[in-house]
């Protein structure tokens, strides 16, 4: 979703923006642009493209000026052109501002402001908040006309503006329900939606809470609660470098996290557990919410919880306030490696009355301010839209959570181990590269990691793909395998494997060309390709699976002409419901 980067300090604003636009552009956008302050006047550059194209043929970086804004978009309100591009301005651009999210009661604020005599020229809600904060400034300073404007909105927005006519040079911030982070310089400041685009910079943040205002100078930052009282907010330190941020020499950023993985397993397993786990003892009932991949490890934390006895059931974040009655006697897990999402986001607060959990990769995200618990994955920032790296973790603290360090001992060998089968895994996917269909098959705990193979694949290779437990295919979809259509079956030796044997063969009969992630004998010679998985301690098998579905993902796409860091229409962090 949109990206916002804010800079005032002594370099030259153009180039900070510039950069971390490109730290950005992760969250997916379709159009970018920044405007930079010099000499009390604005210079306003942006167009539909990519930061790198766009940047290039409009020579961002020869921008004077110390202070700046910049955005990347991801059309909600109205098409992807040039004029609907932000920074949005007032009819006198004197006023300049950048927002992310949804302004619900746009129409009624616009129609106001055309009535008093404002004209605009693009069909985003966005650009009211520059005419707002013009019309509240008639009447009182800058600060509080800023402070009036956002009182005014209704919806979700992070937004960031500034003016020439400011007396100081300053920077104002707000935000509600759309990250925003400030980032603390020496002699300059910084505002993101995401602490990757300032990591070139500093490692000190203040992530804004929900209904904040900030206002940047060169030399520090002040925050207001949402009733124009100062406040104060708590720093953190990452520990991350820009290296984790960066390619280092990887093709592609995904690459770069599923290798990732071997290192920082070792930082997830060390993850801190212990509170949440005596809190997971205090409950007999556990909802776990979450999206996507993170859903995914969460059906799997659902099935080793009922194991343990809990009545414990998964939810898709954004159905839960439709399904379930939590109360105070349930224990909600929320799971999420951004913190930001807003399905999540929004169950959570349905769950009021409910203890809960987070589980996830950010220091300082929403998630960990509305959560009485948290347990962070240590994985290092994920830039690629596919999650990988954190899926990875997911599991490895939820098995920490219910099995303890010592059953992991050997993850990081089997990761290693799993990784090297990338050459062989690229000739399975010249063979998948042309299809149109793929079906994924797996049973019991094995069916979480079907999906999220699927998932993975479909979203980076653009091929339909599904996945089911695989007593289900003869309930519909074996009427769709047909002769070469890709099956892809999880089936390690362990207690699925009789059962799934017989669904592979039931495939096989239809012409189905079998890809058998497996070390089982009999599946082995019923595939036309395998995927050999090590004799392990079977708790162990879901790790060794996921690996190299995603390496099998990942080179599909790279064979199709896919960029697998970008996928269409997707974006990393998913800050509207
Ligand atoms: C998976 O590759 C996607 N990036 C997506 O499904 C993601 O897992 C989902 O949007 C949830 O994100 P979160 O973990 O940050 O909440």
């Amino acid at each position: 979703m949109c990206g916002i980067i804010g800079y005032i300090g002594s370099r030259k604003a153009s180039e900070v923006l510039t950069e971390g636009l490109k730290r950005l552009e992760y969250r997916g956008y379709d159009s970018v642009g920044i405007a930079v302050l010099n000499d009390k006047k604005l210079e306003i550059r942006k167009d539909v493209g990519m930061i790198e194209d766009v940047s290039t043929t409009l020579q961002f970086t020869n921008i004077e000026g110390n202070i700046g804004i910049g955005h990347s978009r991801w059309a909600t309100h109205g098409v992807v052109c040039k004029e609907n591009a932000h920074p949005h301005f007032n009819t006198r651009k004197t006023i300049v501002a950048v927002h992310n999210g949804v302004i619900e009661n746009f129409t009624k604020l616009k129609n106001d402001l055309i009535e008093k005599g404002h004209e605009f020229t693009t069909d985003t809600d966005s650009e009211l908040i520059p005419h707002l904060v013009e019309e509240n400034a008639k009447s009182q300073s800058l600060l509080k006309a800023f402070m009036k404007s956002v009182r005014q909105l209704e919806g979700s927005y992070a937004i960031v503006a500034l003016s020439t006519e400011d007396k100081e040079e300053r920077i104002f911030l707000a935000r509600k329900n759309s990250p925003l982070v400030i980032g603390v310089g020496k002699g300059e400041m910084f505002c993101a939606s995401d602490i990757p685009a300032m990591l070139k910079y500093t490692k000190t943040f203040v992530p804004l809470q929900e209904g904040d205002l900030a206002v940047l100078t060169k030399h520090g930052y002040k925050v207001y609660s949402v009733d124009g009282s100062e406040t104060t907010r708590k720093q953190i330190t990452v520990d991350w470098n820009i290296e984790m941020a960066q390619k280092c020499g990887y093709p592609h950023f995904m690459l770069k996290e599923i290798f990732d993985q071997k290192h920082f397993i070792n930082e997830s397993l060390a993850a801190d557990v212990d509170s949440a786990k005596s809190i997971i003892d205090e409950y007999e009932k556990i909802d776990i919410i979450a999206c996507g991949t993170s859903y995914h490890a969460g059906l799997l934390l659902s099935y080793l919880l009922s194991e343990k006895g809990k009545i414990s059931q998964a939810f898709i974040a954004s159905d839960y306030p439709f399904i379930a009655k939590p109360n105070e006697k349930t224990l909600i897990i929320a799971i999420s490696q951004s913190g930001e999402t807003a399905d999540v986001l929004q169950a959570l607060r349905y769950a009021e009355k409910s203890r809960k959990i987070a589980i996830t990769n950010t220091v300082g995200s929403t998630i960990t301010r509305i959560s009485d618990s948290i347990i962070y994955l240590n994985t290092g920032p994920e830039v690629g839209v596919a999650a990988t790296k954190t899926f990875t973790a997911q599991l490895a603290v939820i098995y920490k959570l219910i099995y303890g360090k010592k059953k992991l001992a050997e993850l990081p060998k089997l990761i290693e181990l799993m990784l090297k089968l990338e050459n062989q895994i690229k000739k399975i996917a010249v063979k998948l590269a042309g299809k149109e269909h793929a079906f994924f098959i797996a049973r019991g705990k094995n069916v979480p990691i079907a999906y999220e193979g699927s998932l993975k694949f479909k979203e980076i290779t653009y091929i339909h793909s599904e996945a089911y437990p695989g007593g289900e295919l003869k309930h519909g979809t074996l009427s769709l395998i047909t002769d070469g259509v890709p099956l892809i079956a999880l089936a390690p030796k362990d207690d699925t494997i009789p059962k799934l044997f017989g669904n592979i063969k039931e495939a096989k009969a239809r012409g189905a060309m079998i890809v058998g992630l497996t070390n089982d004998e009999d599946v082995k010679k019923e595939s036309n390709f395998v995927i050999e998985l090590p004799e392990i301690d079977p708790i162990l098998y879901p790790f060794a699976l996921i690996i190299p579905l995603q390496l099998l993902a990942y080179h599909v796409s790279v064979l199709k002409g896919i960029n697998p860091d970008r996928p269409r229409n997707l974006a990393k962090s998913v800050t509207v419901e």
